[in-house]
């Protein structure tokens, strides 16, 4: 089921296509009259509002309808976060508490913003009634800039023209996005030339990006082994 709802979220996103920044006079004012509700990231000169200790607890009505505003009185209209050209890719890192927020009251172990840099949307671009949508395939992993590793059988009947990458998501239901998603074009796919669509067998696939992601705090890159180690048949990997 938590699939099938996050299929639909995504389902959803990719149909609602880019959102324009809205401007502060058409922002939901809060319950006091005076501030307006912002996603939390707008609020304070581009610093994130929260009780002081990095954290926002999503329990704590702030009397805005959206979960992730805050009150504010005096919002960014601009984005204030650019990708920081300073960042230094490694390979692997989980961000157990975010980055910049940890965000608290989740019920389903929701991730956190930016928590696994290297998780993928495969995509799949179709035209409906004359509007390109997005539709989600599946996942996968970014093993370089230019190379998410995915399952076979999730994109083998598809052409690579047809298929789209998205990196940096994080929720599909909003913009609230401190650190924006990268959307990527393939350029080709292969597929593991001993994948046996019966029994799933060899079940991996690389997509190679038209253009690399740039790497950034929410977008990077999971480890590869360097020293493989062949195991035995039959050996379980979880
Ligand atoms: C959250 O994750 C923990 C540990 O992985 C698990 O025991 C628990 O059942 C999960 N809770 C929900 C609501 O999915
Ligand atoms: C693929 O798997 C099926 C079912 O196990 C098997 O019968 C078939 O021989 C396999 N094909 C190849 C090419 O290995």
């Amino acid at each position: 089921m938590r699939h099938l709802a996050v299929l639909a979220a995504l389902v959803a996103l990719a149909a609602a296509g880019p959102r324009e920044r809205r401007q502060t006079t058409e922002y939901e004012r809060c319950q006091d009259g005076t501030k307006v509700c912002v996603p939390y990231y707008l609020c304070q000169d581009g610093k994130v509002i929260t009780d002081g200790s990095g954290v926002i607890d999503i329990r704590t009505a702030s009397g805005c309808s959206n979960y992730l505003d805050v009150c504010c009185a005096d919002p960014h209209t601009t984005d204030p976060v650019t990708p920081d050209p300073g960042h230094v890719s490694r390979c692997g890192v989980r961000n157990y508490n975010g980055i910049d927020v940890r965000i608290q009251g989740f019920q389903g172990n929701e991730t956190q913003v930016a928590e696994f840099p290297w998780m993928s949307a495969v995509l799949k671009k179709e035209v409906v009634s004359g509007e390109e949508i997005n539709l989600y395939l599946c996942g996968g992993s970014l093993i370089h800039p230019s190379i998410v590793l995915t399952a076979a059988h999730c994109v083998n009947k598809h052409l690579s023209s047809d298929l789209r990458v998205r990196l940096g998501e994080w929720d599909t239901q909003n913009e609230y996005e401190p650190y924006k998603h990268q959307d990527r074009d393939v350029s080709a796919v292969v597929i593991h030339p001993r994948f046996n669509g019966s029994n799933l067998h060899n079940d991996y696939a690389l997509l190679y990006l038209q253009t690399p992601a740039e790497l950034s705090r929410n977008v990077d890159v999971i480890c590869l082994d360097n020293n493989p180690t062949i195991l035995a048949p039959h050996h379980n990997c979880l």
